[in-house]
């Protein structure tokens, strides 16, 4: 359970970010942040008693800043912080442009940097708190067509490892895990061909693409007390996909 905890989602719009938010709510959450590039899919929230949705781009570094400067004059606490945007630009090595390394690097590295060192002070003022970042086994497996995102969610894990020594010195209850997903079924991957669809499934001991569900549920373990003596770990969850 996450009772009584205030969170930050990153990429909570759509697909695997929705589910985080919707999941932690019923897990007794008492602020559920909510942001994403813009709120044209968050509209439903707008006047939610525990979701707060707001506009953010992870890539914008100033207007990181400044947001969190807002929950610095509240007083806010932030318990929890999960870094779930992403996105692809997928080609092979010889054909990726500049542009789509740059861009993916940008939104699934460096965005998950910005937003963790933004937020990591208010963890430190209160010696406590969860990060969860969203890695995936492409990340620690590699895959073809996805150089840019391979390399941006293995920097992920290896920024994740980095934390957890880092953030938890002087006694400090701060954990920092990723999730890996395997292939799951979100606006992300809707319009991949049937054909890949059918051979990803095939690959998947447990035969079937997973559901935003199934990562949120990761998510919400990962960053509740039940995992208060986890941390600097990736937890893959991908029906056995990768082992
Ligand atoms: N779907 C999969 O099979 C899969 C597998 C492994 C890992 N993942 C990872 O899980 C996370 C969520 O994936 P998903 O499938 O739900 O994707 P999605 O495309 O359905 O949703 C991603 C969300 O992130 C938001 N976003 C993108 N760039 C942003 C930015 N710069 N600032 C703020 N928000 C931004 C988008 O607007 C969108 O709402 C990603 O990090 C993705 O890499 C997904």
């Amino acid at each position: 359970m996450l009772t009584g905890k205030h969170c930050v989602i990153t990429g909570a719009a759509q697909g695997i970010g929705r589910a985080i938010v919707e999941t932690f709510v019923k897990q007794g959450a008492h602020t559920v942040y909510a942001l994403d590039r813009n709120l044209d899919n968050m509209q439903d929230w707008q006047d939610h008693a525990v979701i707060k949705p707001a506009a953010l781009d992870v890539c914008h570094r100033d207007a990181v800043a400044s947001w969190v400067q807002t929950l610095h004059q509240d007083n806010a606490v932030i318990d929890v912080l999960v870094n779930n945007a992403g996105i692809t630009r997928d080609n092979l090595l010889t054909k990726m442009s500049e542009d789509d390394w740059d861009a993916v690097i940008d939104v699934n590295l460096k965005g998950v940097f910005t937003m963790t060192q933004a937020i990591a002070p208010l963890m430190i003022a209160q010696a406590q708190g969860a990060i969860v970042s969203l890695s995936s086994v492409v990340g620690t497996d590699g895959n073809i067509g996805q150089t840019n995102y391979a390399a941006s969610k293995g920097g992920v894990i290896a920024m994740t490892k980095t934390w957890s020594k880092e953030l938890a010195r002087h006694g400090a209850q701060i954990r920092a895990n990723c999730v890996a997903p395997g292939f799951i079924e979100t606006p992300m991957t809707a319009n991949l061909p049937d054909k890949v669809i059918e051979m990803m499934k095939s690959k998947t001991p447990l035969g079937r693409m997973g559901t935003a569900q199934d990562i949120a549920n990761a998510i919400s373990f990962l960053a509740s007390d039940n995992a208060s003596f986890i941390t600097g770990q990736t937890l893959k969850v991908d029906g056995g996909l990768v082992i």
